[in-house]
């Protein structure tokens, strides 16, 4: 455990949502004149007035560009947005603040990775390994690799469960594979990998792995050291944070051998038209202007998440998870898609006979916001021959009543379509 962990509260104070969700001003409005049942949170989450505040008073109080000002309102947002990166690093486990990156979201640190640390170790002949289950900012920017570099890209297949087929891992990790790219948490099925085995198998090819977090950060506790996850990338919006920040954690010896992706202020040391020489980490990956705030605000996110405790949140969501599972399982007219025994609070559905658009539009008119469509995740569609779901994704301020209500609501798609 790190040490934010044993300070959360313990396990068995059971978390109250109720009293929880007086802390998210969106969650009290109302759509189409009846109350907002917010179930779209693997789109992305709502943003406590904690985070509201802090962002309000970054803009409010010291907005300024940091790192280059010697006058207060500088050093006093410097000073914040380097304490973020603290605070970021700690709900990590991170061993260090500089092994921290900020940068536009998960897409963005994948896309780091794929084209610094990409094209200075893959090469023709070379394989990245991905899974079938990956969202496509965990495909596109290795194929776009592979294509530039004349690499291979190879994938470990799922079950129709929407369990990786693990029996298949060591068969497609070869000498050649440089990196292994897997989600931590599938945001169409709910999944929740196995990423500790498949970080040793690959580390014993001696290939890098990195995790795509977008799913899991708002769930689970997570561990960096602990996983040994060489990267791990995530998006605050996800979790109760701003939309526009994310974080690329990397190991820093990995890092530090990395040449820099975008050029600009703030990443170098020294530039002349001869030459230019690159600054330290994590500057020499944050080049112009980074979003102050929004490192402010998902820092804020991150000590209301560890204030509740993450473990208390993961109780509450497997409660909502079991629930859901079961009361939407009554439903005949509904079958899962994405049944994995380890998953996060990600219920996708097809209800029988009536395309996921139309019962989006449907649930819409009830109050009740879900996900419907592929989820940017093609491959899982194709895997299941369908072209959509219906998605209600949970987060902490979630209750039972909020699944009652998408009962409700389905039962209505069922008269509509009678
Ligand atoms: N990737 C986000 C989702 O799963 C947008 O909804």
């Amino acid at each position: 455990m790190t040490d934010a962990l044993e300070s959360s509260p313990p396990l068995d104070l059971p978390l109250d949502a109720h009293a929880l969700r007086a802390d998210f001003p969106v969650l009290a409005r109302t759509v189409h004149d009846r109350p907002l049942v917010y179930l779209d949170n693997a789109a992305t989450t709502q943003k406590p007035q904690v985070v509201l505040d802090a962002l309000d008073r970054y803009y409010g109080e010291y907005n300024s560009n940091v790192h280059r000002g010697v006058h207060r309102l500088s050093q006093e947002a410097t000073e914040a947005f380097e304490a973020a990166r603290i605070t970021v690093q700690r709900f990590l486990g991170a061993a260090a603040s500089h092994e921290i990156v900020f940068t536009r979201g998960t897409t963005e640190s994948v896309n780091l990775v794929a084209n610094a640390w990409g094209r200075a170790n893959v090469g023709a002949g070379d394989e990245i390994l991905v899974t079938e289950m990956e969202h496509h900012s965990n495909i596109v920017p290795w194929q776009m690799l592979c294509e530039a570099v004349g690499a291979t890209l190879k994938v470990l297949p799922m079950d129709d469960r929407g369990e990786l087929r693990m029996e298949r891992l060591d068969d497609l990790l070869t000498e050649r594979t440089r990196l292994v790219a897997v989600v931590h948490v599938s945001n169409a099925l709910g999944t929740w990998n196995p990423v500790e085995t498949i970080i040793g198998r690959a580390h014993a090819v001696g290939a890098l792995v990195l995790v795509d977090g977008a799913q899991s950060i708002p769930h689970l506790p997570v561990d960096v050291q602990r996983l040994d996850a060489d990267f791990y990338a995530l998006s605050g919006h996800k979790a109760y944070g701003p939309m526009g920040i994310g974080v690329l954690y990397g190991k820093a010896a990995v890092l530090d051998a990395m040449p820099p992706w975008q050029g600009g202020g703030d990443m170098i040391r020294m530039v002349t038209f001869e030459k230019t020489t690159y600054g330290e980490l994590p500057c020499k990956f944050e080049a112009g202007t980074p979003d102050v705030a929004g490192a402010i605000g998902l820092a804020a996110a991150f000590d209301y998440v560890e204030g509740i405790g993450r473990g208390r949140i993961a109780a509450h969501e497997a409660d909502l998870l079991e629930y859901g599972t079961r009361v939407l399982g009554e439903i005949p007219e509904v079958r899962f898609i994405g049944t994995a025994d380890r998953k996060a609070a990600v219920l996708s559905l097809l209800f029988e006979g009536v395309h996921p658009h139309d019962v989006g539009t449907i649930l819409d008119r009830e109050g009740v916001a879900v996900r419907t469509g592929h989820h940017c995740a093609y491959p899982v569609m194709q895997h299941f021959g369908i072209p959509a779901t219906t998605r209600a994704s949970l987060a902490l301020y979630n209750t039972r009543e909020d699944l009652d209500a998408l009962v409700r609501a389905l039962t209505r798609v069922r008269e509509v379509f009678a």
